[in-house]
């Protein structure tokens, strides 16, 4: 059952003008207009700024700066039958959480997004910051029940999604880093971090984690963090709706994982990863483990793995490892 201020939101962003009379909204959610101004009240305390004018009514002037459920709800233009959507104000990580919902029996797809992570992860461990409201921690749930080997290229697909529905929606030129980083110029401003859980030769529990780094700023990340990372409202010059940003890519990540599952991602992947590849042609060091290979990277094979050729011509794959392009 939504509430009278979600009723209210659909309105003002279902209005092309933006204005919706006071009286307007009462008669629709069948309430007095003094009720109607006490929920607006509400909406304000989290973070909505109105604009009120007798003539015209009120119109939606600024979404809140952080995630908010109800807003990426009524924006979200594919919807998944039975998905859902959760957004915690705090959580370890929203990978684990999602895990752990998925263990509990919870009915996929759906979304967990929190405003901040405690201990937010990467690929190797690593730490992923996520203190900042501005940006994006979300994890995605599936129950692909397939065999590991189809899901090789997924991460890979994902990014080549993401990559093209950031620069639909920025204007600005993404590129991905051979396995998970989106870059822009050599700064990371999104990791995508896949996980499963395998079952008698199939995949159970299928997680997808992104951090993109949207409306944070670079100036108050630890360390040399702020030489190596960016954040897209950094690079757009001013910050985007984060709200907005999120639907579109709960969208497409909705719409690509479909389409991944079907099968139907084969004809357009290879294209669309040379489109965003920034590491082909370049030269490279591979660190596997302990083992650093150097050498010229020549692209992707059809699992997914780097090609690394090496100086006496021969070629390299390898399925996981850390790049670092040579200067
Ligand atoms: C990487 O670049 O190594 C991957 C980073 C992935 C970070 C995201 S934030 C949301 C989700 N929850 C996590 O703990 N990690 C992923």
């Amino acid at each position: 059952m939504p509430t009278p201020e979600n009723l209210i939101l659909r309105e003002l962003l279902g209005e092309k003008t933006g204005w919706v009379s006071g009286t307007a909204l009462a008669r629709r959610l069948g309430i007095s207009r003094v009720a109607v101004w006490q929920h607006m009240r509400k909406l304000r305390a989290q973070g909505f700024a109105f604009e009120a004018q007798r003539a015209r009514g009120y119109r939606l002037a600024a979404p809140p700066a952080g995630l908010h459920a109800a807003l990426i709800e009524l924006q979200l233009k594919v919807r998944p039958r039975g998905f859902t959507l959760v957004v915690l104000d705090e959580v370890d990580s929203t990978n684990d959480e999602a895990a752990r919902q998925l263990g509990a029996g919870r009915a996929a797809p759906f979304a967990i997004l929190a405003r901040r992570q405690t201990r937010g992860r990467g690929r190797f461990g690593r730490t992923w910051q996520s203190g900042d409201t501005g940006n994006l921690y979300a994890s995605f749930a599936f129950r692909p029940r397939v065999a590991p080997d189809r899901m090789q290229t997924f991460t890979l697909w994902m990014g080549v999604n993401l990559c093209e529905l950031v620069a639909n929606f920025t204007g600005l030129a993404p590129g991905l880093k051979w396995p998970n980083d989106i870059v822009f110029d050599g700064r990371k401003a999104g990791g995508m971090l896949t996980e499963a859980r395998v079952d008698a030769d199939q995949i159970r529990d299928l997680v997808f984690g992104l951090g993109l780094n949207v409306n944070g700023s670079s100036a108050d990340w630890p360390g040399d963090l702020p030489r190596r990372a960016v954040a897209l409202g950094e690079l757009a010059g001013a910050p985007l709706d984060l709200n907005r940003l999120t639907a579109a890519i709960i969208g497409r990540v909705l719409l690509a994982y479909e389409r991944f599952a079907a099968g139907e991602h084969l004809p357009a992947f290879p294209d669309l990863w040379h489109r965003y590849d920034v590491l082909r042609g370049r030269r490279a060091t591979v660190l596997e483990g302990s083992r650093r290979h150097a050498g010229m990277v020549t692209g992707i094979d059809d699992q997914g793995a780097l090609l690394l050729r090496d100086e006496r011509g021969g070629t390299q794959r390898f399925r996981a490892g850390e790049v670092t392009l040579e200067k």
